[in-house]
């Protein structure tokens, strides 16, 4: 005889995105402290709202990013290759990613790849409407797990450039075995042994623009931290007050980086999926971690992947392209 529970029977009916959303709240909200994965920002109102975040006078970072794509684009254009393939884990948008394109009419293939699967599809007919020789071929996947194979990818012996721009690599531990070390052992693999990774990172030189770009004055950033409990409500059926919790952001300069949470104003219990998660006032959910780690502690971690650093480019604010390469090329 199957046991039939609220949350199986919920999961069943559930599209993957979502059912994914629910096994990790349903985790993480029981855990201490109590956390949601900031993958989970990222449905399409998501990916509209970190679009307006990167408009915003406080968030630097796609700024400064962008001029140090446009002021070193031509070096990096070549070390893409004339004929490489790109491929972009978390392409969102793709904006900055032009700066790329480009300088590169002969690319023989850009593989954005993205957990925000509707933006994702939205962003590859823009960019084929921009660049119609262009073989855009963009795969829903979520980088926190393992990858697929995609072994396509080194058929035809062109090299395959990873490119992760937007300092997201910030998001993962750097320390824990299961978190950037993992993550850039993933790229490295995706890269093959003939390819490389461009990793963008945020240096974080100045804690007072850093805790102001995670906290704007608009308060798009607070509505994107909370679309998480949107999603909850709205994709899940939970039963949560919305406008009971706050967003905040605190640098914690012994860490080296933003934590942002949602807190409860009052007492409350948030249910999910026939579970009750009592909240008191004050109570928090940690929801991102923004690590800005120094240009050696990259290199530290990439190292830990099997990556050497071959290059870096400095960009304003603090903004940091790294070339890292397989420590054991292919010969
Ligand atoms: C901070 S935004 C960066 C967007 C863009 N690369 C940039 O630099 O502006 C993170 C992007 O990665 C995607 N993303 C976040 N976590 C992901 C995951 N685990 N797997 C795949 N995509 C992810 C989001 O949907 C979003 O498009």
């Amino acid at each position: 005889m199957t046991m039939t529970t609220p949350t199986a029977r919920l999961a069943r009916a559930l599209p993957p995105a979502s059912a994914a959303l629910l096994a990790d709240a349903l985790a993480g909200l029981a855990g201490r402290p109590r956390t949601l994965p900031c993958k989970h920002f990222y449905d399409k109102a998501g990916s509209l709202l970190f679009d307006q975040i990167c408009e915003l006078p406080e968030y630097y970072l796609t700024r400064a990013e962008a001029r140090l794509l446009e002021h070193h684009g031509d070096d990096l254009a070549r070390a893409i290759g004339a004929s490489g393939i790109l491929v972009e884990p978390g392409a969102g948008s793709a904006t900055k990613t032009r700066a790329l394109l480009d300088r590169l009419p002969a690319l023989a293939r850009y593989v954005p790849l993205d957990i925000s699967a509707q933006h994702l599809h939205d962003t590859a007919a823009a960019l084929r409407a921009a660049y119609p020789r262009l073989a855009v071929t963009p795969l829903v996947a979520d980088y926190s797990q393992a990858l697929p194979e995609y072994e396509a990818l080194h058929a035809n012996g062109a090299p395959v450039t990873v490119f992760f721009p937007g300092a997201s690599l910030g998001n993962f531990e750097p320390w824990e075995p299961d978190g950037a070390i993992a993550l850039l052992t993933r790229m490295r693999r995706l890269a093959g042994p003939r390819g490389r990774v461009l990793l963008g990172t945020d240096l974080g030189v100045d804690p007072e623009a850093i805790a102001a770009a995670y906290d704007d004055a608009a308060g798009v950033t607070a509505a994107f931290n909370k679309n998480l409990l949107v999603r909850l409500r709205d994709e899940l059926g939970a039963e949560v007050d919305v406008d009971a919790f706050v967003h905040e952001a605190a640098w914690q300069p012994d860490h080296r980086r933003v934590e942002m949470r949602l807190v409860s104003t009052r007492d409350q219990t948030v249910r999910l999926a026939g579970r009750a998660f009592a909240f008191t006032a004050g109570e928090a959910i940690v929801t991102e971690h923004c690590y800005k780690l120094t240009a050696e502690q990259v290199w530290t971690v990439a190292r830990r992947a099997g990556l050497a650093p071959a290059r870096c480019w400095l960009g304003p604010d603090g903004m940091a392209m790294h070339e890292l390469v397989p420590a054991v090329r292919a010969s």
